[in-house]
């Protein structure tokens, strides 16, 4: 008979990356290694790694370093590294550390099965080619949720569902590009196909995954762009919630916009990545907009969507960025009042250009800046979720809280609802009275 072999897997990153160890998850159960998250017990491991900041790429070295004590255990252990480090990096990282198996670039993830098998007979394997015209694999019949949040069953009601990857836009900061490669829209077809089967087994909410969905191009027949393929995934039945992200603002279309007031399913969230208040930061970022172009942009979904929850990402320190232009994004999030803002110190990437911008801005002004920034969005984040105080919000249950005899649920502003309740399915939507904000959640009460 044969044993058992056990895959441990770590994610790094985004979205796209959880998704993309779903599938890799996948494809290795079907070749016969079953999840485990004993690390000690794996056959396989696997690293699905994120590049963004420099801060995300030491981790993923440090974890590598730490893993070399299971390979000198286990010498048969294959470890492999998937994702944006792995695409930058290619075979350094097995020159660096020498325990690493295979290293897998983002656009071979289905390459996985043949490359440990053929690892699993000794040797490495390297799959980081990027290509122009990559089409992203069918991938039919894998579509059973393993990572998200999960009730007792193992069940979840929310999916993400990549939509296409890579990006064109090359931001002076930004090592997509580089990691990710230019733009590649999946098929209309495979994507309705996979929803169509999430819905089958209980999925109530998807969220469309891209580097910029707004630039989504359907290719052979069927959805053209993003608006026609929100209405096609609308019209299917038992999906009750769709998001998307992310947009670029230079790529927000009024057809986009008018999706809002036309789609009922299409919940009224957007993540808008501002990234500067300031025109001369902007124009250095290489963005194609400007402070007051996006600020028309924010005033005309406010008025398509009056109840719509604006969220962005914030460079703060980026080369350049004087007191006064640092000045212009405070005053951003003021004119804007964000539901909320993820923000980070700049750090250069490899490849892209700001690497070789002069005025790089010190570390303990970046992380001054930071903080303020931080502090007064957290004012503003605060004093938007007190507006939802007294007000009934339709929530979709995940699951329990964290708290017992209390569940937790998303409103369609994609903010965190507790309330008391036992065991309610993942996937009911329920009528709660707001009663009480926090900051990173709501707390209410079921109305019967
Ligand atoms: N330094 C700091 N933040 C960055 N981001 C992207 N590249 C960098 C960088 N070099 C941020 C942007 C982006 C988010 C995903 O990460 O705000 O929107
Ligand atoms: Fe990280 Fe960006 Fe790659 Fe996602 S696409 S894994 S955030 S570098």
């Amino acid at each position: 008979m044969q044993t058992v072999k056990h895959a441990y897997i770590e994610t790094f990153g985004c979205q796209m990356n959880e998704r993309d160890s779903e599938i890799m998850a996948q494809l290795l159960a079907r070749a016969d290694y079953q999840p485990t998250s004993d690390i000690s017990r794996a056959d396989l491991i696997l690293v699905n790694t994120c590049s963004i900041r420099a801060k995300a790429e030491q981790k993923v070295y440090s974890l590598l370093g730490r893993l070399r004590r299971y390979k000198k255990k286990k010498p048969e252990l294959i470890i492999t590294v998937a994702g944006c480090v792995a695409q930058q990096e290619g075979k350094r990282i097995q020159s660096r550390m020498p325990h690493v198996d295979i290293v897998l670039g983002t656009q071979n993830i289905f390459r996985l099965p043949e490359l440990v098998a053929r690892a699993a007979e000794g040797g490495r394997q390297l799959a980081i080619t990027l290509a122009k015209d990559f089409v992203i694999p069918s991938f039919n019949g894998v579509t059973v949720p393993v990572l998200n949040e999960k009730d007792a069953a193992g069940r979840s009601c929310r999916q993400f569902v990549t939509i296409m990857q890579g990006c064109n836009n090359f931001c002076t900061y930004c090592v997509v590009p580089y990691t990710r490669g230019r733009e590649t829209s999946r098929r209309p077809a495979d994507i309705i196909a996979e929803i169509e089967k999430h819905a089958a087994a209980g999925i109530r909410e998807v969220t469309l995954l891209g580097q910029n969905v707004n630039s989504y191009r359907g290719i052979d027949s069927g959805p053209a762009d993003f608006p026609a393929l929100l209405q096609a995934i609308a019209a299917i039945d038992g999906i009750e919630r769709i998001r998307f992200t992310t947009s670029h603002p230079k790529d927000l279309s009024d057809e986009l916009i008018h999706c809002f007031a036309r789609i009922k399913k299409l919940c009224p969230h957007f993540h808008l990545p501002v990234q500067s208040g300031s025109n001369r930061i902007l124009k250095s970022m290489n963005r194609k907009y400007t402070r007051e172009s996006y600020l028309e942009r924010v005033e005309k979904l406010r008025a398509t969507r009056p109840d719509i929850a604006l969220t962005t990402d914030i460079i703060v320190g980026f080369p350049g960025e004087s007191e006064e232009d640092f000045a212009a994004t405070v005053d951003l999030l003021e004119t804007v009042r964000f539901h909320s803002a993820f923000s980070f110190k700049y750090s250069d990437r490899p490849n892209a250009k700001a690497v070789s911008f002069p005025d790089k801005v010190a570390e303990d002004v970046k992380a001054a800046r930071l903080s303020l920034l931080q502090a007064r969005q957290e004012e503003i984040t605060l004093r938007r979720n007190r507006e939802f105080v007294g007000r009934t919000l339709p929530v979709m249950v995940e699951g329990r809280s964290k708290t017992d005899g209390q569940c937790s649920g998303r409103s369609t502003t994609n903010h965190i609802v507790n309330f008391p309740a036992v065991d309610l399915a993942p996937g009911r939507i329920v009528e709660i009275r707001v009663e009480e904000a926090c900051l990173h959640s709501l707390r209410g009460r079921i109305i019967t």
